[in-house]
């Protein structure tokens, strides 16, 4: 087997094959100069069995467009099997039509993933994880939490609860509570418009304890920092949150810098775009 990437993440792909002992295969991916994506396979790939690392995050769609022709390149090269691996599926959060003519572009993705040529996809924390079955190829649906635990459990905090800040996410908080052995606690967030959130209720019991927020997806941290400031003024004693994808867009880390979180622990499914601050601690997906 070999092991590609393209721009989206280097650093990960790097650790990934460290981790595996291999070389990354040669690929050298620019730019034409009317911006068009121009990409070099620099060795053979007859035969082999091709992982491309392609998370599909900022620039989204570049990084999208350079894992369609990486999988066409690869596929046209004779590949026997060719297996994307995006660790951030990007798209996914318009999975459904809400209002009429709505898109749906987490099934647009899909088929362009499949039409390009990949036999099998590997991602992490789909935002509706029903996105599995847009595909009609193989597809490895993993899971941040088990990593997020670990890192928490070591930690040794006490009298915890963790916390999902809205309704969708519940199974993923529930999963996160079993592992560190701590109760479960919901906020039931209104979103009046995209990127805008509003608090409504906090279901369950926060005196005195100390909370970790979940999320799969922190994008412009509105729905975590004004979800932690309502924790504390319901009695929460500090607030720690996680989530698998650091999307960190816009006014995201000055909200994180201003907040009441403690420390945000996240994933290297997508590459820090800012200075990081010292709240936020990385832990990596490689292995
Ligand atoms: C929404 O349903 C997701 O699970 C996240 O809560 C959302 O994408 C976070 O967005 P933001 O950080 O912009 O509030």
């Amino acid at each position: 087997f070999k092991i590609f990437c393209g721009n989206a993440n280097r650093p990960l792909a790097q650790e990934i094959v460290d981790y595996l002992g291999v070389p990354l295969g040669q690929a050298k991916i620019k730019r034409f100069q009317d911006g068009e994506t121009c990409l070099a396979i620099d060795e053979s790939v007859r035969g082999a069995d091709i992982y491309v690392v392609q998370p599909t995050c900022y620039p989204t769609n570049d990084n999208i467009m350079e894992l369609l022709i990486m999988i066409d390149a690869i596929r046209r090269a004779s590949a026997r099997r060719i297996t994307a691996v995006m660790p951030y599926y990007g798209y996914a959060r318009q999975e459904r039509k809400t209002r009429a003519r709505d898109p749906i572009t987490a099934k647009l993705m899909a088929n362009l993933i499949t039409t390009a040529g990949a036999d099998r996809v590997v991602t992490m924390d789909l935002h509706a994880p029903a996105i599995q079955g847009f595909f009609d190829i193989p597809l490895d649906h993993l899971p941040g939490v088990p990593i997020l635990a670990e890192y928490f459990r070591e930690k040794g905090l006490e009298n915890l609860c963790v916390v999902s800040p809205d309704l969708g996410g519940v199974t993923r908080a529930r999963d996160l509570a079993e592992r560190i052995g701590a109760s479960l606690a919901i906020i039931d967030k209104r979103r009046p418009e995209a990127n805008v959130s509003e608090i409504m209720h906090v279901i369950g019991e926060l005196k005195g304890k100390t909370v970790i927020m979940i999320d799969d997806i922190i994008d412009t941290a509105g729905t975590i920092t004004q979800g932690a400031q309502a924790l504390v003024e319901r009695g929460a004693k500090e607030v720690y949150a996680c989530c698998t994808h650091p999307v960190l867009s816009g006014p995201a880390v000055e909200r994180l810098a201003n907040s009441v979180i403690r420390e945000l622990v996240v994933t290297n499914t997508i590459p820090l775009r800012e200075k990081v601050i010292p709240q936020i601690k990385v832990l990596s997906v490689a292995p």
